[in-house]
């Protein structure tokens, strides 16, 4: 059984590697890809993972910046989701979106995961993998039925 680390960083790789295509084709449709993994993404660290480890002192500041890196991000994502291709800001948001998520997925496993390690024990990672995916299956399938996510 994979732990929280695992299944984060699988995704992180899938974020990045969506992000570097947008960034090729400027496409509002690769940009809808990056939304469609990073909203489920944060929205289940911010339920499952991050509460955890703000209950640890050692974390506490780190967590507190990672809300807010996640904050911009999703700021960005919603004034993209207004704008078109054509617009003359697209390009720069993209690539601040880009610069954005790089540096936070950067920081999440250089610091955050990093330091997680020592507070959660083996079976408590474990059990985060199990809620988040168990979330995100539930979060997928809201999207094809069309339901409301939140
Ligand atoms: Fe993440
Ligand atoms: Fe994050």
């Amino acid at each position: 059984m994979g732990t929280i680390y695992d299944v984060l960083k699988e995704e992180h790789d899938q974020i990045s590697d969506l992000l570097r295509q947008a960034l090729q084709d400027g496409s509002k449709v690769s940009f809808f890809k990056i939304k469609l993994k990073a909203d489920p993404h944060m929205m289940g660290e911010e339920k499952f993972f991050y509460p955890v480890l703000e209950e640890v002192e050692e974390l506490r500041e780190l967590i507190s910046e990672a809300y807010k890196e996640h904050n911009d991000a999703k700021t960005l994502i919603f004034e993209m989701e207004g704008m078109e291709e054509r617009d003359e800001e697209w390009a720069s948001k993209l690539s601040q979106l880009k610069q954005s998520i790089d540096h936070h997925i950067e920081e999440e496993e250089s610091k955050v995961f990093e330091k997680a390690v020592n507070f959660l024990s083996q079976e408590k990672a474990e059990e985060l993998a199990k809620q988040y995916i168990e979330f995100k299956r539930s979060y997928m399938n809201r999207i094809e039925t069309g339901e409301p996510v939140v």
